[in-house]
């Protein structure tokens, strides 16, 4: 369709035939003629059986078969025949489980990371999916918060590279019927849920927000994401799907012309936000943020004529959206083939299909990483061994909001294992409820460990308890697992403690275990991914991209921290009147960018082109690397800056950069990176984007914590 079509289209549209398009309803909903059909809390967001006629688009159904079942109903009966627009959340894949984004972060892999949006995309395209609610651009600091899991760590860079990763990955397919249009979420700073618990209100300064927590959306919208979605918590005192300031950001500052969505009700929530006094407020206030489809609950339809009527809407600013969302759909041929790629046929074809798997599997074991390893790992044999824990033989480890995966198909740990051919005792222990208070399953588990010479003991954090609505006030594992550990521990010191987990923890209870990884929720193929990496089929190469706290009270946490006027410095003589805490260190465990591997990456001989970096150069940086071991391995060598003085405050470092290599064992090379003054620039007030003059140390090494540094000063 033309663009002049989309607008002949317009002229032909009633007002409340607009406002449909600017809806968006469940599938469960519009597949019910009768009126007011709404049940439970959306009671009061009632639509009427013809209202129903009208919407522009539906969330949550299943599959290639529903899809064409509405689809055909809809273009029977809605007047103007505008196909509806099919949308779901596909976060970590869509039939096969990939693993969750937060682990997939881990693997530094941006090519993995388009590689498995692609394959998402191929397997939701079938289904009939023409929107994905992914990615989770939010940047995130507070592992209380349960969401962590779905977005891609604490680093601004590292975190932007991946949500545009996901987006290429969706809307640039070479087979046009699989593209699928992307939705960054939730615009913005939802990361920032003060106490990590969901849904709270975010303060932040202007600093702040623009440095750190806007650089993921704004990827999203350089590559072209076809979507926003706006966030549930208000932001500096407004709720962000009713916020100007917001508005101002995405649409005049970075040009977004897509269309921005609402969360799930909360164009309805900003009144009990205390922003909006009723649900015709909500609208408009909405509106006026141009916040085009409204989630689920209907304020747009039930009042959106009567604020036209009134003058307090314009009708220009309701054609605005309309034509935004007419644009979307045209965008992805749905007035030319309103079924897109959905095929019951095709779904048996791609759903699950070898590649994907594949690729699943070995995206699991890319995202794993390895937090100790005293000589343990690989194991050397395929016996003696005892598997221990909950997730042991658990298929919970496919991870939270796994869209139409089934989970009964994830391969646990324990198959992982017999498909590897490996002999082993296996025993439970205990189960995997942060309350659990059966612990009768422990005496086994240890008689288990005492006949064996090697104990795998598979703990962790459901995928229950990890998600939307999942914050936690304490990261520690379940006192029931830590029993465990420490009963087994009593009588088997060669305990390897395999992780699954939604978010970072607090691992102090398993600290003396002499191996330690965490495969986070690794999604379909988990278990045959763990059995690759601990028998050294696979190496580890992961490298954490949300530091591992020592203890909850450390929250927030994350490295790219300020200085303070008074630093703590754990080798200093001068402890006291220090910034710190008296009942814990202020390092994390395993800070950001940490993974160990088997084989061993030695970093040496920094070294900088010039002492000087000026306006329009470039600076070289390059460091040996040598693999140290006699095991082939790929290491993700990073690049920190820290800017000395500046006018505001900078962090003790920054992730610039970071190059992931392979080296045969005992082989060495030289990384290369280039610095310019792009990577020394940041927001100032006023919005300039700037880099100042004066002296820079640039780290590089194996993590944040990378030891090898140079000097040098940008000239502008
Ligand atoms: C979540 C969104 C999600 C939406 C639709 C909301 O509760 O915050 O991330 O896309 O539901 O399922």
């Amino acid at each position: 369709m033309k663009e002049k079509d989309i607008l002949q289209l317009m002229q032909k549209m009633t007002l409340e035939q607009k406002l449909g398009q600017m809806s968006l309803c469940e599938f469960g909903d519009l597949m019910q003629n009768s009126d007011n059909a709404f049940t439970g809390p959306k009671g009061e967001f009632a639509l009427t059986a013809s209202q129903k006629k009208i919407v522009g688009g539906v969330l949550n159904f299943k599959g290639a078969a529903e899809m064409i079942e509405l689809q055909k109903k809809h273009l029977e009966e809605d007047p103007n025949k505008i196909p509806l627009l099919f949308m779901m959340d596909v976060i970590h894949g869509y039939v096969t489980a990939f693993p969750i984004p937060l682990a997939l972060s881990c693997s530094f892999d941006t090519k993995l990371a388009e590689h498995v949006a692609r394959a998402s995309a191929v397997e939701c395209a079938t289904g009939g999916v023409k929107i994905t609610y992914s990615p989770m651009a939010d940047l995130m600091r507070d592992a209380r918060w349960g969401r962590v899991m779905e977005g891609y760590g604490e680093d601004p860079m590292l975190s932007a590279r991946m949500s545009a990763a996901f987006v290429k990955g969706y809307q640039k397919n070479v087979d046009p019927r699989f593209v699928v249009g992307g939705c960054a979420k939730h615009f913005a700073c939802y990361g920032a849920a003060e106490a990590g618990r969901d849904y709270n209100c975010v303060d932040l300064s202007d600093y702040t927000m623009n440095n750190y927590y806007l650089s993921g959306y704004k990827a999203c919208v350089d590559a072209g994401v076809m979507m926003v979605m706006t966030a549930f918590n208000s932001l500096n005192g407004a709720p962000c799907t009713g916020n100007m300031m917001l508005r101002r950001k995405l649409r005049e500052e970075w040009g977004f012309d897509g269309v921005v969505v609402s969360d799930y009700n909360s164009v309805a929530e900003m009144i009990n936000h205390g922003y909006a006094k009723d649900l015709r407020e909500a609208a408009k206030l909405a509106i006026q943020a141009e916040c085009d489809m409204e989630m689920v609950s209907t304020s747009y339809l039930q009042t959106g004529a009567s604020l036209v009527e009134s003058g307090e809407l314009t009708m220009e600013q309701i054609d605005r959206s309309v034509y935004r969302i007419l644009s979307l759909k045209n965008k992805l041929g749905l007035f030319e083939n309103p079924y897109g790629a959905a095929d019951v046929q095709a779904e048996k074809k791609y759903y699950r299909c070898p590649d994907f798997l594949a690729l699943a599997r070995s995206a699991a074991a890319e995202s794993a990483v390895l937090l100790k390893n005293e000589g343990v790992l690989p194991l050397k044999k395929k016996e003696g061994i005892a598997l221990i824990g909950p997730f042991a033989d658990s298929k919970e480890i496919i991870g939270g909001w796994s869209c139409n995966a089934d989970n009964k198909l994830a391969v646990t740990v324990r198959t992982g294992l017999e498909e590897a051919g490996a002999k082993f005792t296996y025993a439970a222990g205990c189960g995997d409820a942060l309350d659990e208070t059966d612990t009768s399953g422990i005496e086994e588990a240890v008689k288990a460990a005492q006949e064996s010479e090697t104990v795998l003991l598979c703990l962790g954090e459901s995928m229950r308890y990890s998600g939307e609505c999942k914050s936690r006030t304490d990261l520690t594992l379940s006192p029931a697992q830590q029993e465990l550990f420490r009963h087994v521990y009593a009588v088997n010191k060669n305990v390897v403690v395999v992780l699954f987990q939604g978010r970072p923890l607090d691992l102090r209870a398993v600290l003396d275990a002499p191996a330690i990884f965490t495969m986070w929720h690794p999604g379909t193929e988990g278990g045959r991914a763990c059995a690759d990496l601990l028998f050294g089929k696979c190496n580890f190469g992961g490298k954490l991209t949300m530091s591992f706290p020592y203890c909850v009270g450390q929250m927030p946490l994350y490295y790219n921290h300020y200085n303070t006027g008074r630093p703590f410095d754990p080798a200093g003589n001068l402890a006291e009147w220090k910034s710190k805490y008296i009942d814990a260190p202020n390092a994390p465990l395993f800070g950001f960018g940490y993974g160990l591997s088997y084989s061993k990456f030695v970093c040496r001989d920094v070294r900088l082109s010039s002492e000087t970096l000026r306006a329009g150069e470039k600076l070289r940086v390059a460091v040996k690397v040598k693999n140290d071991s006699d095991v082939d391995g790929s290491e993700v060598i990073q690049l920190y800056i820290r800017d000395e003085a500046a006018s505001r405050i900078r962090p003790v470092r920054e992730l610039k950069d970071y190059k992931k290599i392979f080296l045969k064992a005992h082989e060495e090379t030289t990384v290369e990176f280039f610095l310019e003054k792009k990577d020394l620039a940041f927001w100032h007030e006023g919005g300039q984007v700037y880099a100042e003059e004066g002296e820079f140390t640039v780290f590089v090494g194996n993590d944040s914590a990378a030891l090898n540094f140079k000097k040098f000063v940008y000239i502008a």
